[in-house]
């Protein structure tokens, strides 16, 4: 039997969980591990032992130990791109020679963290100032995908140790993004960072013109240029923009956009936590990525996370996963794991062209709790379909005066994890819990800098987990692609140029006759 079909095998006559803890009364400690301070815990799944085992027997088989040594030592995996893939090296700024098609990375990481570092400083302490005078007291960081939700998660999840300049995010094309945003900052005193690995990207390159335009307004032509930093790898893109390269950050090929929070795009952060905060950050990563190389999958964070996943969509045939972080500053972890995730493994064809035999990735979504209780949840405990849950929870939280908080917090994600699993027999229909439902919960300290790094990072290698026991490459995105392309299409018979609307197939063109207001305006 091949791994595949031992799991098939193992899942045909799926154990209730409450049966296996019956069985095993030490089935909680078996089926959880603990690395650098943190705790994951998948007992209550229908695993088995031998079900266990077998999800190891394939990610042998898929040679997924072989494939993490050569990321981690830079070949080109992306093959698609013909690129490694390294944003590992971001948060091992020290470590020794690394080669990329025969080039030492190492120096221009060390470099760039400390030009980064440099210029966090200089605005914090006010050396870096506005050429009116003043402090830059907000930063506005322009970015998207990639280049937004890694920032803007992490900002949300550091806010209690938040001390330099406030940050706002913005990222969508509308124009009431950039406007709420821009009426809430004295534009007198604002940093705008634009966040764009390819200084292409519509939506970012839109914004930052119509901030430019607000910045002129505000202090004069002359001025604006001196409220500008870039995050690009295209410096002359930048230049032509009007930002000299000493305010641009470039990263590598190497890093993809949804990896990138470790260098530069997190350049927002930086300035809002300072350097210290987010070197920490970047060593709890790293503590991660040596976890993720040299624990045995038996005891692996990333790797169970995969191989479960893997488990509960491919096996169990559950078509999507919730990620509910107890933690209400982990709000956005979800929208930031929905990238990582889905941008990465939602594919269907493998590395060789072909379809892929188990198919690609699950949806990911999910929302903090207690909020998610009051809103889906009734679906997660009583829906017709089953949706593997993921809590993540910590020992404490940072308000000393509201303990009581917290624990009842805790009181409540344990909850959700022993209802999901118990159910209830008894009563009306209606009033019934089918239980069995599976959830795992990964458990820390508490949510500091180096946490954060920890708990992001093992949920990037679990994509790749996951992407190898596919079979895709987890790096690329051509599927966002085509609907780039159609917009650029669209575009001109949007704005109503003369035979464009000859190009458009008949719902597009139905459509747009009625957003034009052809027929009369709508009441
Ligand atoms: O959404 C597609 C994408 O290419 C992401 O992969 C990337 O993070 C984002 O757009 C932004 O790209 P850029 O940093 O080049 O503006």
């Amino acid at each position: 039997m091949t791994p595949w079909e031992s799991l098939a095998a193992e899942a045909a006559h799926p154990p209730r969980m409450s049966d296996l803890f019956a069985t095993d009364p030490g089935r909680a400690g078996a089926f959880s591990v603990e690395a650098d301070g943190l705790r994951f815990d998948y007992s209550r799944t229908a695993l088995t032992t031998a079900a266990r085992d077998a999800l190891f027997a394939l990610a042998d088989a898929a040679g997924l130990g072989p494939r993490r040594d050569a990321m981690f030592g830079g070949a080109p995996i992306n093959e698609s791109e013909g690129r490694a893939v390294l944003h590992m090296a971001l948060r091992d700024p020290d470590g020794g020679r690394l080669a990329v098609a025969g080039r030492d990375v190492r120096p221009e990481i060390r470099d760039t963290l400390a030009r980064m570092a440099g210029f966090a400083r200089g605005v914090r302490s006010g050396a870096i100032a506005p050429p009116g005078g003043g402090r830059f007291a907000h930063v506005v960081h322009i970015g998207i995908g990639g280049s937004a939700l890694g920032p803007e998660m992490a900002l949300r999840a550091l806010t209690p140790h938040a001390d330099g300049p406030d940050v706002h995010v913005v990222s969508n094309i509308d124009g009431a993004h950039l406007t709420d945003v821009l009426a809430r900052v004295d534009l007198r005193a604002t940093l705008i960072l634009i966040a764009s690995k390819t200084f292409t990207t519509l939506e970012t390159m839109t914004n930052a013109e119509s901030a430019r335009t607000a910045l002129a307004a505000a202090v004069g032509e002359r001025q604006a240029a001196g409220h500008f930093a870039a995050i690009s790898s295209a410096v002359e893109k930048a230049a032509a923009f009007g930002i000299p390269a000493e305010r641009v950050f470039g990263f590598g090929d190497y890093v993809g956009g949804r990896y990138s929070l470790w260098g530069p795009i997190g350049l927002s952060l930086m300035l809002a936590v300072g350097p210290e905060r987010f070197r920490e950050m970047l060593d709890g990563a790293r503590a991660m990525d040596r976890h993720f190389c040299t624990a045995p999958w038996a005891a692996n964070i990333p790797a169970l996370l995969g191989l479960i996943g893997l488990w509960h969509h491919q096996i169990c045939g559950f078509p999507t996963r919730a990620v509910l972080p107890y933690e209400q500053r982990l709000a956005l972890l979800p929208a930031h794991l929905q990238q990582l995730e889905m941008e990465s493994n939602g594919k269907s064809v493998g590395l060789d062209g072909a379809p892929l035999p188990h198919g690609g990735g699950p949806v990911v979504w999910g929302a903090a709790g207690t909020d998610c209780q009051h809103a889906f949840m009734q679906l997660v405990h009583q829906g017709s379909q089953v949706v593997p849950c993921e809590f993540l929870v910590g020992r404490a939280g940072h308000e000393a005066a509201l303990a009581h908080h917290h624990r009842l917090l805790v009181a409540n994600c344990l909850a959700q994890a022993a209802a999901l699993m118990h159910g209830r027999a008894d009563g009306p229909p209606h009033r019934r819990f089918a239980g069995n439902r599976p959830s795992t919960m990964l458990m820390y300290p508490r949510l500091t800098p180096f946490v954060l790094g920890q708990i992001v990072a093992a949920y990037e290698h679990r994509v790749f987990v996951e992407g190898v026991l596919l079979g895709l490459n987890s790096f690329d995105q051509w599927g966002v692609e085509l609907g780039k392309e159609m917009a650029g299409t669209l575009g001109p018979a949007v704005a109503g140029e003369a035979g464009a609307d000859a190009e458009l197939d008949p719902a597009a063109r139905a459509a747009l006759a009625w957003l034009r207001g052809d027929h009369g305006p709508a009441s």
